[in-house]
């Protein structure tokens, strides 16, 4: 029952502040082309381990899978109605009560604290919804910003995968990252 309920929570909306999460599922049609802009977007898509121009049809395909999955879940946020860009958590176990989140902003955003509202907003519905008890990411050595930015967010430094993803003919380190709920 309690397994249940925390299931109907990966498809459900939230409101956080004035900041809302919509399950990619119930978004708009325009909505969810604002995402597929924002995802390939140069600066965000450099950032992917899939950096592949996302077509209309992928991503359709994309959502339709998400309807059934118990492992992960994609939400757009709104602040004050305004696109800011996305979060999601995968790889979700609620056995080991962890998950791997993923954020990226609408690019229009960089510099506003978007990222911020998104990961509160995130780690609300982590801990205090689904009950995690940690979370983990993983992101390029290179992406410096990120990386500040997690660590800004009381995530830390928990290991370098080497040469873990090969992207642009090259195999490039990824850091894992990780934070365990208060
Ligand atoms: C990583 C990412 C999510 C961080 O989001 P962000 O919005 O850039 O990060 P912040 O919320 O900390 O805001 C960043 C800037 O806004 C500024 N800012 C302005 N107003 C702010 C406010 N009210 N609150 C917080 N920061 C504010 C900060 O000072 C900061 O400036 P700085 O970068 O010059 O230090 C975002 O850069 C992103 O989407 N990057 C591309 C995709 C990506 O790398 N995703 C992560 C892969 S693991």
């Amino acid at each position: 029952m309690v397994l249940d309920s925390r299931l109907a929570t990966l498809r459900s909306n939230f409101t956080f502040g004035a900041c809302k999460a919509v399950h990619f599922c119930a978004l708009t049609p325009k909505q969810s082309e604002s995402v597929r802009l924002w995802r390939n977007h140069p600066e965000i898509q450099k950032q992917m381990y899939n950096q592949e121009p996302i077509t209309t049809q992928a991503h359709r395909s994309f959502i339709e899978g998400l309807q059934h999955s118990t492992a992960r879940s994609y939400w757009a946020v709104f602040d004050d109605g305004r696109g800011i860009g996305t979060m999601s958590l995968v790889r979700i176990n609620l056995v080991h009560a962890f998950a791997f989140l993923g954020i990226y902003i609408n690019p229009d955003c960089f510099g506003t604290g978007s990222g911020t509202k998104i990961l509160q907003l995130l780690e609300f519905v982590a801990f205090d919804k689904l009950k995690l008890h940690s979370l983990r990411l993983e992101v390029f050595e290179h992406n410096k910003r990120a990386i500040a930015f997690y660590e800004r967010n009381g995530f830390v430094r928990e290991g370098c995968l080497h040469d873990y993803a090969w992207v642009n003919h090259a195999f490039h380190n990824i850091i894992l990252m990780g934070k365990i709920h208060a």
